[in-house]
């Protein structure tokens, strides 16, 4: 009997990850029939809709439209609005992506109701309880049957945690799958003519983590790093609604007005996006996913957080964390710019192959 996996997205970061399992997954009929929903957590067509377009991903089987809020009223939305969902669909398994609200609420939602989890990108820690992602990970890996991990020092992390051996599940990083992909459709994004930028003569910046733009200080510093490199080459700057919201009701517009070489967009789609990346001279972001895929392209990415759960793009990749120290970003963004940075390489298993293997394991394991 076929096996209904039920798959969730529900922020920016996720869409790049689900799409290449189900990909996978609606190749073999015969075993899965599948199922799409979304939460809602990202609603805006800028971080939602475009992406759908982008990586050719069918609509929702079912859209949660939990919105915006604080933590508690966000999980409990969605728990509320997924719990009819499983009983509806009585899934065989529930996969969930990375480490946003959405996928710790719909994992506990699931677990409760006995239903079996596949996390994908489990393992990964920052040490720092502080960061809502990082309980959003803890949590979500404590209540799932399948961990599959991206990184060696995943797997570790929850054996540390004394996650039972066969549960863990070195699989590489499924958002390399995508990439590949949209690498054959890059020529399509005219991001960089658009905005008059030549290849190796920008840096590309993002910034939207709680921790860095919710605190005036944390922005205010983060926008003197970002004066000081914008001196040495033009900053594109794709501004997240909450970036632009913080920076509106701190009253910072003025700061950004003495940055004359500082670009500001809208938040830009994904081929654009990736587009932007491989093409920058170096990437500055707060971001999970573009310290990982600077680090597949080769380019140097400076990390502004005080830490990483993503060590290998530092150890193997082409991150520094810098957090927002304006003199070691400088001090960086010379050495880059004079050749001396160092080079890095691409991670074991960041393939373009990752769900290729775990729809392989689950086809093994969910018909024994
Ligand atoms: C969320 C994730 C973060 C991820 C990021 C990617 C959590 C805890 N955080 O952060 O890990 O890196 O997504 O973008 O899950 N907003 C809009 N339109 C939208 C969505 C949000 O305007 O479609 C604005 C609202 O003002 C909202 C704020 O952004 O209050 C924050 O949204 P939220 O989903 O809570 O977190 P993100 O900052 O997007």
């Amino acid at each position: 009997m076929k096996r209904k996996i039920l798959l969730v997205v529900s922020t920016r970061p996720n869409f790049m990850k689900v799409a290449p399992i189900l990909a996978r997954m609606r190749e073999r009929p015969e075993l899965f029939d599948t199922c799409l929903v979304h939460t809602g957590q990202h609603y805006d067509a800028l971080l939602s809709d475009v992406f759908f377009d982008d990586l050719d991903l069918p609509a929702p089987d079912h859209h949660l439209g939990a919105g915006s809020g604080t933590h508690g009223v966000q999980t409990g939305r969605i728990m509320a609005a997924f719990d009819p969902v499983l009983i509806e669909e009585k899934p065989d398994l529930v996969v969930v992506v990375g480490d946003v609200t959405g996928t710790m609420a719909c994992a506990l939602g699931a677990v409760k109701l006995h239903v079996p989890v596949a996390h994908v990108e489990a393992g990964l820690r920052s040490r720092d309880r502080r960061m809502p992602e990082e309980i959003n990970r803890i949590v979500t890996d404590a209540v799932s049957d399948f961990l599959f991990t991206p990184s060696h020092d995943a797997d570790d992390n929850l054996r540390a945690e004394g996650i039972p051996e066969e549960r863990i599940h070195f699989v590489g990083n499924v958002m390399v799958d995508s990439l590949h992909r949209a690498l054959n459709s890059l020529d399509e994004s005219t991001a960089l003519e658009d905005l008059g930028l030549q290849p190796r003569g920008y840096a590309y910046l993002t910034l939207h983590r709680d921790f860095n733009v919710d605190v005036e200080d944390r922005l205010r510093q983060a926008l003197d790093a970002v004066e000081r490199v914008q001196r040495r080459l033009p900053v594109v700057f794709p501004v997240h609604p909450r970036t632009r919201d913080r920076i509106e009701s701190f009253g910072l517009q003025g700061r950004l007005a003495q940055a004359p070489d500082l670009r500001l967009t809208e938040p830009v789609g994904y081929l654009d996006s990736l587009r932007l990346q491989k093409e920058a001279r170096l990437v500055l972001s707060d971001s999970a996913g573009l310290q990982e895929e600077s680090t597949v392209f080769g380019v140097p990415c400076l990390t502004l957080r005080p830490s990483t759960e993503r060590p290998v793009t530092v150890e193997v990749g082409t991150a520094t964390v810098v957090d927002l120290d304006a003199d070691l970003i400088e001090r960086k963004t010379d050495q880059i710019l004079d050749g001396s940075y160092k080079k890095g390489a691409v991670p074991e298993l960041w393939d373009g192959a990752a769900a290729g293997r775990i729809v392989d394991l689950l086809a093994e394991r969910l018909f024994i």
